[in-house]
């Protein structure tokens, strides 16, 4: 057998993950993590969209995550996004390409297209203001459903491609976007702070209850299940929810709320235009 030195001296290594992700002694995983970006480095716009034929261990990654990650969602998901998921209807038991997903989505002016990996702020924000959703489209690490460290198709999919379905966050996601486009380079700090603490990690109250709408707790059964035990929770306040630095590799210890859904959608565009 290869050491996994060996395995990744053959590799044209695209993808690097840090020491500390779940990945990093799993030569298999590496590998297939480049095979999945190289998919969507050579993809050209206009073209069909690479199609990833997901092991039988990635489905399985997908169905258990599903499975947690349901019965959750019908707690502490906002009305709002049950209702876009249940539109969208993604399959639970298969993970579902991006080209069939767009078909539906096409119905709220976005789209999906493949990235192969974490972007910077600027560029993934912009494309939004063309109605592009830059999405990965590998799986997380199986040693570790219930989180991931940067965006996997779980987290594109079940946390972003659901909410886009909805027309205020169509509007909120193209506003982001359009504000980055034009954003100094201060701007955009804050501007990726605030995305960060709304459609990623928001909270709001829906009668008397604890809702979210962020992407990153909803496609994440870990960050769920902690969500009104061990988080800190403060009213939406864009003074400090622009300037607090986050650590994407750890549960979020602060989270913001916002009164209503209402409210958040007013507030985080009244901010935005104050960019
Ligand atoms: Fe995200």
């Amino acid at each position: 057998m290869k050491t996994l030195s060996e395995v990744l001296a053959q590799e044209d290594e695209i993808v690097r993950l840090d020491p500390d992700h779940p990945g990093f002694k799993d030569p298999v995983y590496r590998v297939r993590r480049n095979e999945i970006a190289r998919l969507a480095l050579t993809y050209r716009e206009g073209h069909p969209l690479p199609r990833v034929d997901y092991t039988p261990e990635e489905q399985a990654v997908w169905a258990l995550t599903w499975e947690r990650l349901g019965p959750l969602h019908e707690t502490y998901a906002c009305r709002e996004w049950l209702e876009s998921s249940r539109v969208l209807a993604l399959d639970r038991g298969r993970v579902p390409d991006l080209t069939g997903v767009n078909v539906t989505l096409s119905r709220s002016g976005f789209r999906m297209l493949p990235v192969a990996g974490l972007i910077s702020g600027r560029g993934f924000l912009s494309a939004m203001a063309q109605g592009v959703f830059l999405s990965t489209q590998y799986m997380r690490h199986h040693s570790v459903p219930f989180y991931t460290p940067e965006p996997d198709v779980i987290h594109e999919l079940v946390g972003h491609a659901a909410s886009l379905f909805h027309p205020d966050i169509v509007r909120l996601s193209r506003l982001f976007g359009e504000v980055a486009r034009g954003a100094s380079g201060e701007a955009m700090k804050r501007l990726e702070l605030v995305y960060w603490y709304t459609l990623e990690f928001g909270l709001v109250e829906e009668g008397g209850a604890l809702k979210t709408y962020g992407a990153g707790i909803l496609s994440s059964f870990g960050e769920m299940e902690r969500l009104t035990t061990k988080a800190q929770l403060r009213p939406l306040d864009f003074a400090a929810a622009s300037t607090l630095p986050y650590d994407p590799t750890q549960y979020q210890p602060v989270l913001f709320v916002s009164p209503s859904w209402d409210r958040m959608v007013g507030d985080v565009s009244d901010w935005l235009k104050t960019i």
